[in-house]
Order: structure tokens, then C-alpha cells, then sequence
């Protein structure tokens, strides 16, 4: 409301409103490896695309003439109290965006308070993002380590460095067909980007036969091979979560029956994501994944949801099919790239502010208050 009825105010000036405008400043900024990593999806990019195309088919149905003058955008997950209905998603890399990177995503994060989602193929140690974020929740981003002594070792530094809870992203036991990016002449874990959390750790270092600061290919090299897992599977999920005190949450689902089998191993819940369309070209768009999830587990456990939000009615309308909170993704990273962590405060706050109007002017004093009654599929 500030926005309008003071013009400009509270709108920082030196970056683009709309999300697509704010892309193009980002663009400007970045090498041709970085813009492949950021911008491309998988395949022909078509679930990238119908992402965005699957928010149209879902239209939202204002109420008027309710009191919205105060409005709650806050919300319960895992049990702890979010300020606003969402978190900034897990991206990792972000040196190759800025070179504040993650420590920029933090600073940002803590100023408005928004909860951050850190990578686990950060380019910062989730020690010192933790210290970046202050009281400002964190939750930290597992990709899941061959070695069962890194996967140990990286819970129990998300523990000590007070992040609140676990993703597990399921969707990635490899990178998908990612042609933008295969067609660089370097992959960004060959430039370091990525490795700041296995650098820094005890028992990745311990598995390396000399010291990364000698022979650093040889650590990516063994980064890469134990990256992920692929033969993990559900059973092996929950001998992980016996593991950690932590709540978890299982990203990547798609299907009600995984929603299920994901509850059944002992997580609190699921992300709805299909990874902004970056794994599978042709799959399902997350939007689309949401209801049916939500019917299956969403009366008993945490549902939240990523995969093309842009803007605040993109948020309430997951919300209102079912999500708990949604994550913000590559719009913030453009914020990144385009001025550091005042790009990310930029575009954060603007997200936040067009999520309050729309929700006030959708009828609604509360987020916790939407349902399937706010929106009809066309
Ligand atoms: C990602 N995503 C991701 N997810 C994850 O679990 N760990 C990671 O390290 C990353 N890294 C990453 C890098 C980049 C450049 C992108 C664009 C995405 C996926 C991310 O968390 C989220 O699911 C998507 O970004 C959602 O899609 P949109 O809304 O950003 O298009």
C-alpha cells in the first residue's frame, strides 16, 4: 500500500519492477556460463515453460468488501513461525552470480527476514551464511553424498550451525539434459563454485588422498563421483532421517504416491517442484502436481511448492491449491546478479509487497485463510 500511496517509496529505484525487466538487468551482468547454469532448463525447455503457462489455467476469484485493512502474511511450518508465506529456494553456486554470493542472499535474507534455503553446492560454508543470517531462519539443502560419513558429517554442521530444518532433494541423483549448460566449454563445479561446504568439511577432506588447496581437480573429481547416489531409494530415506534430529522435508515430488512414501519414511512433508524445469523436459508442471499432493498428505503433513512463481498471485494461488508456503527461485537470484545483496532485497521486497496488495485485494486478511475457494481451473 506504501508503494501507491507514496509513489515510489519502498521501491528501490535502481532495479526493475517487473521480474522480466529485472532478468534482462541480470543478464547484462553474467558470463555465458553463468547465464547457461541459470537460465537454461532441460531438454527443449517445454516444462520450463509450461511452469509458467500452468498458473494461467488457474484463475483466482476475489471476495469484496471484507475488512482486509491489517493483513497476516505469516504462517505455520514445521512448526515455527514464518513471517511471510515463502523462503527463498536452494540454488547453489551463486559466485558465479555475484561475488558476495550466498553471503549477499543472507544479508538480504536477514534485513527483511525472510527464511533462506541454503545449497548444499553453495559457494559459501553453511558456517558462515548461518552467521550472515542471524536469527533469520535457515534450512539447509541435502544433496544426498555417496560417502555415508560426508552425508553425516554435513547434517551435524547444519545442526551445530542452527539451520532449523533438512531438505533432501530427491529429483537430482544426476543433473539432467541440460543443453545450454553441456554446450559451455566449462561446467561450473570445474571453476569452484560449488564446493565450498566439501572444502570445508572433515570428512570429504579425510577421503582425499592430497589436500584440495594441491590438487583441486582432484577434489572435484571426487565431489562429482560422490555427489549423489543413484541407487538410494525410499528404505535408504529413512535410515537417513533416523540420522538427524531435524525435520526434513523431501523436494523434488511429483506424485501423490511418493508424497505418501516420503511421510512413510519419516519426513514431515514434501516440496512440490519439479526443479524449475530442470531435470526433466516433458514432465508434469509442479502447478499441476500441487492439488493431488495436497488431497493425499496435506491434512497431516507440511506441502510446499516451487517451480515458476514470478510474482505474488503466482504464491496465493499454490497456496490456495493446497502449498503451506512456496519457495522463491531463480527471480531472486536475477536480484542477485543484477546488484548484490541490494538486487536480492529489491527483488524480495517487491515479491512480498505485490503478494500483501494481492492478497488484501483477493478478500483475504490472512494467507492462512485461502483455499480451493480463491481460485477455479479454466
Ligand atoms: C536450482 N535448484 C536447486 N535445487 C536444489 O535442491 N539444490 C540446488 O543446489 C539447486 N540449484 C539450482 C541452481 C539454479 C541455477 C536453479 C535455477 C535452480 C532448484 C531450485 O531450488 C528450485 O526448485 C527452482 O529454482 C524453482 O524453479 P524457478 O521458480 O526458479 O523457475
Amino acid at each position: 500500500t506504501e508503494v501507491f500511496l507514496n509513489g515510489r517509496a519502498g521501491v528501490d529505484p535502481d532495479y526493475p519492477i517487473a521480474v522480466a525487466d529485472l532478468r534482462e538487468q541480470a543478464r547484462e551482468t553474467l558470463d555465458a556460463d553463468a547465464e547457461a547454469y541459470l537460465f537454461g532448463g532441460a531438454g527443449r525447455e517445454d516444462t520450463m515453460r509450461e511452469n509458467r503457462d500452468a498458473f494461467v489455467d488457474y484463475r483466482l476469484v476475489p471476495r469484496m468488501l471484507r475488512d482486509v485493512s491489517d493483513r497476516d502474511l505469516s504462517v505455520s511450518v514445521l512448526d515455527s513461525d514464518l513471517p511471510v508465506p515463502f523462503l527463498l529456494a536452494p540454488i547453489g553456486m551463486q559466485s558465479l552470480f555475484h561475488e558476495d554470493a550466498e553471503l549477499a542472499t543472507a544479508r538480504a535474507c536477514a534485513d527483511l527476514d525472510v527464511p533462506l534455503v541454503l545449497s548444499s553446492v553453495a559457494s559459501e560454508t553453511p558456517e558462515d551464511v548461518a552467521e550472515e543470517l542471524g536469527d533469520t531462519t535457515g534450512w539447509f539443502q541435502l544433496y544426498w553424498n555417496a560417502d555415508p560419513a560426508v552425508t553425516e558429517s554435513f547434517l551435524a554442521r547444519a545442526e551445530d550451525a542452527g539451520y532449523e530444518a533438512l531438505v533432501v532433494t530427491a529429483d537430482t541423483p544426476f543433473t539432467g539434459w541440460r543443453e545450454r549448460e553441456l554446450q559451455q566449454a566449462s561446467l561450473p563445479f570445474f571453476d569452484g563454485h560449488g564446493l565450498a561446504t566439501y572444502l570445508s568439511d572433515p570428512a570429504f577432506r579425510e577421503a582425499l588422498d592430497s589436500p584440495p588447496e594441491e590438487n583441486e581437480a582432484a577434489a572435484v573429481q571426487h565431489l562429482l563421483d560422490g555427489f549423489s547416489d543413484a541407487s538410494r531409494t525410499w528404505s535408504d530415506l529413512a535410515d537417513l532421517l533416523d540420522g538427524t534430529d531435524l525435520p526434513a522435508l523431501v523436494k523434488g515430488v511429483l506424485r501423490p504416491d511418493d508424497a505418501r512414501r516420503a511421510v512413510e519414511a519419516g519426513a514431515e512433508g514434501v516440496i512440490v517442484s519439479n526443479h524449475g524445469g530442470r531435470q526433466v523436459d516433458g514432465e508434469i508442471a509442479a502447478l499441476d502436481a500441487l492439488p493431488g499432493i495436497a488431497d493425499e498428505i496435506g491434512d497431516e503433513a507440511t506441502v510446499l511448492f516451487d517451480s515458476g512463481i514470478r510474482g505474488g498471485a503466482d504464491a496465493l494461488r499454490a497456496i490456495a491449491l493446497g502449498a503451506d508456503a512456496v519457495l522463491l527461485g531463480r527471480p531472486y537470484v536475477y536480484g542477485l546478479a543484477a546488484g548484490g545483496a541490494d538486487g536480492v532485497r529489491s527483488a524480495v521486497e517487491n515479491f512480498r509487497a505485490d503478494l500483501d496488495l494481492t492478497l488484501g485485494l483477493l478478500g483475504y486478511a490472512a494467507v492462512t485463510e485461502l483455499d480451493r475457494d480463491a481460485v477455479v481451473e479454466q
